[in-house]
């Protein structure tokens, strides 16, 4: 799909499909014949403007478009999360009624920078499919060749916000399509390769540290995980440096969770829903997304991100329940369950973050079921050790449009992690068990400022939604990226 910002008017567009904003019960006007279509339809009562709301009219009079999309954004049109949804949602609406040239009005109060860099962000998510692998030659018939965000009259610092909105959206499809990928096709080494081109493409400095180097360093909770596969595991290390920092002293590392395939180990899951396992590196794909991002906006603090990558598989070498490993840190962990096998990765990538000079950390892991009981699939659970490392992650959340929410991590909770033959057990017990897995991260983070984000419920969509596919979200890479961009 073409992407584009114009300033002609709505009337002369020639598209298959003009998409026009609506605000709650507020009738859009054109000056034009079409504005008795548009009168008709909201007597009817068919459409009324709330968010969801869709209607399509056919060869609005006055107008060059075949039809106008109507979207509903509910009380304001000047909400950048409203916006971004509507227009994602009318994407896929023209998609699906075969429209291949689609323009969006934005005018009035959604006119401004965010609602321009929501807008397109919109399109461009909308747009995305998980159908790489399907070879089905009809899938060509509901293609959109070109989208045009229309801006009449728009200032000039309109054209940045839409160039910001498709880098941070490419950059999210970027992590989707990573998550989407089969763990035949994307063993870790694969997805390290992956990481590699992306990073030569926008110039960010890449390293891959390989098992052998894991050895000498003495990563063994890592290497504990890697051991029942047949693929050798990965830690790959990106780094973001400003021309000229702008905040002394800061360097945010970000950590994502890179299980291509979660089997459980020899705890081994249930057959039933293990397929969905392959998106247990969606961590690892956000913080990839991120930095790509980050190396195109150039934010003024320097970012580096580690994504530990295994495959959690059970050969012969596997590990056992009630091994003891010694983590990089130098504490040492009893494996009860090999199916917790995500905070045994992540540990010795915080250890390593630490070590590598990174003032702030921030994780995201697809990391306990447990979360998706506590917030189902709508909030990504928050998990800190510093309110203000928090705040800030909230802020961009919200900015962004990811909805999180912070948990209670009172030191009630880690009285769980008790191990009588080793310093911690990798897990606690059922109740708060997303609690007790930040908790378990957490005695390895202390002291730096970290927030651990659970993506369990929240990396994947089990059904469509208006504006979405079906698979992947791409969750976190707008608030990683945001929250490098507004450090200040
Ligand atoms: N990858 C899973 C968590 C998960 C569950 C992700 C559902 C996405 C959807 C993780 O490695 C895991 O298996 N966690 C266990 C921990 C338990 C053994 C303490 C869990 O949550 O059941
Ligand atoms: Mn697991
Ligand atoms: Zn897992």
């Amino acid at each position: 799909m073409n992407t584009a910002i114009g300033r002609v008017d709505a009337a002369s567009a020639t598209v298959d499909a003009l998409i026009v904003i609506a605000v709650e019960s507020q009738v859009p006007r054109f000056s034009l014949p079409a504005d008795t279509l548009l009168s008709h339809l909201y007597e009817s009562g068919e459409f009324k403007g709330k968010p969801g709301d869709t209607a399509v009219i056919h060869a609005p009079q006055g107008m060059a478009a075949k039809r106008l999309v109507l979207t509903g954004v509910g009380k304001s049109a000047g909400d950048p999360a409203a916006v971004r949804k509507a227009i994602g949602t009318a994407l896929r609406l023209a998609k699906s009624k075969a429209a291949h040239t689609v323009a969006a009005l934005l005018d009035g109060e959604s006119q401004s920078e965010a609602c321009v860099e929501a807008a397109i962000e919109g399109a461009i998510l909308g747009n995305f499919e998980p159908d790489l692998h399907k070879t089905d030659p009809e899938k060509d018939a509901q293609r959109i060749d070109s989208f045009t965000l229309l801006v009449p009259g728009g200032a000039e610092s309109l054209d940045a916000a839409f160039e910001r909105g498709r880098i941070l959206a490419d950059s999210q499809n970027l992590t989707r399509s990573l998550v989407n990928e089969p763990s035949n096709i994307l063993v870790p080494s694969e997805l390290a390769r992956r990481a590699r081109a992306m990073a030569a493409e926008v110039g960010l400095e890449c390293d891959v540290l390989d098992e052998d180097r894991m050895r000498q360093i003495g990563m063994g909770s890592l290497l504990a995980v890697a051991m029942g596969s047949d693929q050798p595991p990965a830690m790959v290390i990106l780094r973001y440096r400003p021309a000229k920092p702008a905040a002394e002293g800061v360097h945010l590392g970000l950590v994502g969770k890179g299980v291509t395939f979660d089997s459980g180990g020899i705890s081994i899951k249930p057959a039933d829903g293990m397929e969905k396992m392959k998106y247990d590196m969606a961590g690892a794909a956000a913080v990839i997304g991120a930095m790509r991002a980050i190396a195109l906006l150039k934010p003024g603090i320097p970012v580096t991100a580690f994504a530990p990558m295994v495959e959690n598989m059970i050969n012969g070498r596997a590990q056992r329940p009630g091994d003891i490993v010694k983590t990089l840190s130098g504490k040492t962990v009893e494996v009860l369950n090999t199916d917790a096998e995500g905070r045994l990765i992540l540990n010795d990538a915080i250890t390593y973050a630490q070590r590598e000079g990174c003032t702030h950390l921030v994780d995201a892991a697809t990391l306990t079921g447990s979360v998706v009981i506590a917030l189902g699939h709508v909030n990504v659970g928050v998990f800190p050790n510093n309110d203000e490392l928090c705040d800030r992650v909230l802020s961009s959340a919200k900015r962004q449009g990811e909805k999180m929410w912070r948990m209670p991590m009172d030191d009630e909770y880690k009285e769980v992690l008790k191990s009588a033959f080793a310093d911690l057990p990798n897990i606690g017990t059922r109740h708060g068990g997303s609690i007790s897995a930040a908790h378990f991260l957490k005695a390895f983070a202390d002291p730096t400022p970290w927030v651990h984000l659970d993506i369990a419920g929240t990396a994947w969509l089990d059904e469509a939604r208006p504006h979405l596919a079906k698979g992947p979200s791409g969750v976190c890479v707008r608030t990683f990226v945001d929250l490098a961009m507004n450090w200040q």
